[in-house]
């Protein structure tokens, strides 16, 4: 395994967001979806070289890249093939709410069998894309920190909340270092109301990434990926802490469409909660708070 910090650093020392690169080679799962496509893009350029892990082509390859078709529910066939980089980047999965068969398969065995590779491969390093519904039956009246109890949405953000725990435990019993990037709504631009309070630019959430590959105070921690919004429901001083400082605005890329909510068949449910219609799904209809 590589050592790419070219000098020690002190615990307490913040690193500014100014990680322009790291020399670490990279395992990206999912790197063929739309979340990995777009921060391959920027990562190719900063990383030394990055192995794809999907089910699916990822289409043409830059220089660095190479492509391995595995499925994450395999967990020998993901282990062997992890043999040869520094640090995971772990997106693949169902990005939204599924059965719980398919939930357990690929979210929850899935980014088991990532975590216990890197375990087995010696690997020090993860970056987990966890999702913003991992506490999106918060109400948007409420502003939510990483330290504030998961409230998950759906099977999906249960998922994430797995993920994110297991992270803990391989961090507590193998030292195994994750930052848990809960993702806010990832694209070029937000394009609804909801979006405007919790996307994320494809080249802030690469500036998290290279945090999480990089960051010597990172044990399992947990930080939103989102980029500067206003009136946002988010604390992310956890990020800003580690040097996270969102280059992108989502009010100055927002287009006409922005202060329109999707519409849902439950709007009193849709638009009370941060999780937006994924709070919604199987939903009864009766609006419910509960004590934090
Ligand atoms: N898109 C967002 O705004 C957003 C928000 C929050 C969290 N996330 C998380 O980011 C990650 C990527 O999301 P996305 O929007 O790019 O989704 P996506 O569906 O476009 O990409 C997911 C990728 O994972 C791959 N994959 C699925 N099952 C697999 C398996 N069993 N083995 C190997 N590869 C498999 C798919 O082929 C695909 O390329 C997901 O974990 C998602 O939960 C995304």
């Amino acid at each position: 395994m590589t050592n790419s910090n070219p000098s020690p650093r002190k615990p307490s020392e913040k690193v500014s967001h100014a990680i322009h690169r790291t020399g670490k080679r990279i395992a990206l799962t999912g790197g063929s979806g739309r979340v990995g496509t777009a921060l391959r893009r920027i990562l190719t350029e900063k990383v030394a070289a990055i192995k794809i892990v999907d089910t699916a082509d990822p289409g043409p390859l830059a220089a660095n890249e190479t492509w391995d078709q595995v499925d994450i529910s395999e967990g020998e066939a993901l282990a062997a093939c992890l043999t040869d980089v520094d640090a995971i980047v772990h997106l693949a999965g169902y990005p939204n709410e599924r059965g719980i068969e398919d939930i357990l398969r690929v979210n929850v065995l899935g980014t088991h069998n990532v975590l216990d590779a890197a375990r087995r491969n010696g690997i020090d390093r993860v970056v987990f894309g966890s999702s913003n519904h991992a506490v999106g039956f918060y109400p948007r009246e409420t502003r939510v920190s990483d330290a504030d109890p998961m409230r998950p949405d759906t099977l999906y953000g249960l998922s994430k909340c797995w993920g994110e725990l297991e992270a803990g435990l391989y961090f507590d019993k193998f030292g195994i270092r994750t930052l848990n990037i809960r993702i806010g709504n990832a694209g070029d631009r937000p394009t609804d109301a909801r979006a405007l309070r919790i996307w994320v630019s494809p080249r802030d959430l690469a500036q998290l990434v290279l945090i999480g590959l990089e960051h010597p105070d990172i044990t399992c921690t947990t930080v939103f990926g989102v980029s500067q919004v206003e009136a946002g429901w988010l604390d992310n001083s956890t990020a800003a802490a580690l040097g996270y400082i969102p280059a992108d605005s989502a009010q100055s890329l927002a287009g006409p469409d922005n202060a329109q909510e999707r519409p849902s068949p439950l709007p009193h449910i849709a638009e009370f909660f941060q999780g937006g219609r994924f709070c919604v799904i199987d939903h009864d209809g009766t609006l419910r708070g509960r004590l934090r």
